[in-house]
């Protein structure tokens, strides 16, 4: 993947050169010239967005909040809605608009053509779904997403960092954009002293029994930690050993090692089943670069004393980045590893993914980073920039944090996969049963398609929900063939590729031979639908919502089962024109699927 190549220019395809600009993009370029027309003296952003009156397919809002700025210059616009008329009056001709009118206090609202609609979407079956990839000022991203402890429990928090990192990598990479996929584990500090010297201590001399006894890495740590908070001579022993292992004598080295690799194994498990692909850098990599980087910052007059420590103020609390005892902590690895990124790996964009608990430290951190000259100030440019992308909790059916451990014993996040998974068999098997398909299936297909639906529908639960917010975790719901998930989603999929099917008809080649006409109501607010695609997407990049992209493809389905309901497809007259709209509605939902990790079944 382009993680091994950091250096590598993103690959420019064909169809990537055939990109094209995102429907709101064009139109707000339109936008742009009636307000240089209308108020040529005044700098104003237009306000364009997808109407929702019905009176149109976007409304621009610019005339209320315009008209008392002008009223002194532009006598002849006496209210707001000739303010709204002027610019309607002022858009560039152009052949995307249809018509305007003008409503209220000057809402413009805009219809565009529907031959047009009909235009782009033939032109996106001919030269792929990528030329309507968005277009984005960056070249390089670092996403720093999953990153869980080393020995410590990998918990649903995790698994939600997994989740919606992958999703943000997918949607840049479809933009072109080279994304480093970082997984920074915590892998340095003072525990590991704790770790190993217990190691040492209850197996003097073999490798065999303890990387058996260190298996179950999470009793091996409370274990240790035990020991640690109640004898004092042990915890003395453990500080030397941190001492020894940070000097990088051999054999600390070594079982250090060992303990990453055993979690590490275990992470594997969880993203092998979640597809995700990782890099680690962990805190570990970061350690050298940190005495350079706090001189920088000391050098700058940034780091002060305070209590024994040293720190950096500016925002409050301020940020320990030397501890009194003289050690490195998460806040001065964070500092390195940005200035790493920043410099070594020449990123654009920083994007970390991680509950909103971490908001304070990451905006310390970056607020550091400012003062520091690394990073623009807000106000002026834009680039190179530092996000943090903040999510709530995942609950449990009775509202309480949600717990992968229960009181007998743990519940690993692969086990909790993996029940998604095999209730996805059981749902699948009794409807195949029902219907009497079940003799058509093999079991390959079956165990395929029910990791696709329930891998897929533990994604697409935590996906949907705006990341800020917490949700519940249920099976029941996010398994359910009904409303917004997955399984429904999955099922439209299916049927779309069962008409084309049905139909025995090569769309492949009538998309090259036959045009696309949208003379129904529903063909038309079906094309309409599959036209914002792009300027979704674009969305997504800017304020990193994946759950945007899941409300657009519901709607995409709901739009085209009304469509389905009121036109016939097969055997109609235009059932060509249908057709393609079909393929392009799989398409479309597709690479919906693809962007939110998701693999869409072709048979249900
Ligand atoms: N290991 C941390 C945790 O489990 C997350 C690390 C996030 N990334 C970072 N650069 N601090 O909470």
């Amino acid at each position: 993947t382009s993680s091994s190549t950091p250096h590598s220019q993103p690959l420019e395809t064909e169809a990537t050169q055939c990109r094209v600009e995102s429907v709101k993009r064009h139109l707000s370029r339109l936008v742009v010239k009636s307000l240089c027309a209308v108020a040529a003296d005044f700098d104003v952003e237009p306000m364009l967005e997808v109407s929702k009156s019905g009176f149109g397919d976007y409304q621009c809002n610019n005339a209320m909040s315009l008209f008392p700025r002008i009223r002194e210059s532009a006598t002849n616009l006496g209210n707001p809605n000739a303010v709204g008329q002027a610019i309607a009056d002022n858009l560039p001709p152009s052949r995307i608009v249809e018509s305007t009118s003008v409503v209220g206090p000057g809402y413009v609202n805009i219809v565009l053509s529907s031959d047009w609609i009909a235009q782009r979407i033939q032109d996106m079956l001919i030269h792929g779904i990528e030329s309507w990839s968005p277009i984005l000022p960056v070249k390089r991203v670092v996403l720093d997403f999953s990153s869980p402890n080393i020995a410590k429990e990998m918990h649903v928090g995790h698994i939600r960092s997994t989740i919606i990192g992958d999703t943000l990598a997918r949607i840049f990479e479809f933009a072109n954009i080279e994304v480093l996929r970082r997984n920074h584990v915590g892998d340095w500090g003072t525990q590991f002293g704790m770790l190993i010297q217990f190691l040492f201590e209850k197996f003097p001399n073999g490798e065999e029994a303890a990387n058996q006894a260190i298996g179950d890495l999470q009793s091996f740590y409370r274990d240790a930690k035990k020991k640690f908070d109640e004898n004092p001579d042990f915890k003395g022993r453990a500080q030397q050993a941190v001492v020894r292992l940070q000097r990088g004598e051999d054999r600390y080295l070594a079982a250090w090692k060992s303990i990453c690799q055993i979690s590490r194994n275990e992470f594997d498990l969880v993203y092998k089943r979640l597809n995700v692909e990782l890099e680690e850098k962990g805190e570990s990599f970061y350690n050298p670069y940190i005495p350079h980087v706090l001189e920088e910052l000391t050098g700058k007059g940034l780091i002060t004393e305070s209590k024994g420590a040293r720190v950096i103020e500016g925002r409050k609390p301020p940020l320990i980045v030397v501890k009194r005892d003289g050690g490195f902590n998460y806040a001065s690895t964070d500092l390195a590893a940005l200035w790493y990124r920043l410099n070594v790996e020449m990123a654009e964009w920083i994007i970390y993914v991680t509950d909103v608990g971490q908001q304070q430290h990451f905006h310390s951190v970056f607020s550091a980073a400012r003062m520091a000259g690394w990073l623009p100030d807000q106000k002026e440019e834009k680039y190179p920039k530092a996000s943090h992308v903040g999510f709530g909790f995942v609950l449990g059916a009775d509202g309480s944090r949600f717990r992968t451990r229960s009181s007998d014993g743990a519940v690993r996040l692969v086990d909790l996969l993996d029940e998604a998974k095999s209730q996805s068999l059981a749902q699948l098997i009794k409807r195949l049963t029902e219907n009497g398909q079940i003799a058509k299936w093999t079991d390959e297909e079956l165990d395929k398609t029910s990791e696709a639906i329930g891998y897929g529908a533990v994604k697409y639960a935590d996906l949907k929900n705006n990341r800020l917010t917490d949700y519940k975790f249920s099976y029941e719901q996010m398994l359910s063939d009904k409303g917004n998930t997955a399984v429904y989603l999955q099922y439209a999929h299916a049927r779309i590729c069962s008409i084309i099917q049905k139909s025995n008809k090569d769309v492949e080649e009538l998309k090259m031979t036959e045009f696309i006409t949208l003379g129904h109501p529903d063909e038309r607010s079906l094309g309409l639908h599959l036209i914002q695609f792009a300027e979704v997407v674009e969305q997504v990049c800017d304020d990193l919502s994946p759950h945007r992209l899941c409300d657009y493809l519901y709607t995409l389905s709901e739009r085209f089962s009304q469509f389905y309901t009121n036109c016939q497809v097969v055997g109609s007259p235009e059932e060509t024109s249908r057709l393609l709209l079909c393929q392009a509605t799989a398409i479309v939902m597709r690479q919906c699927f693809h962007l939110l990790g998701i693999t869409p079944v072709h048979k249900l």
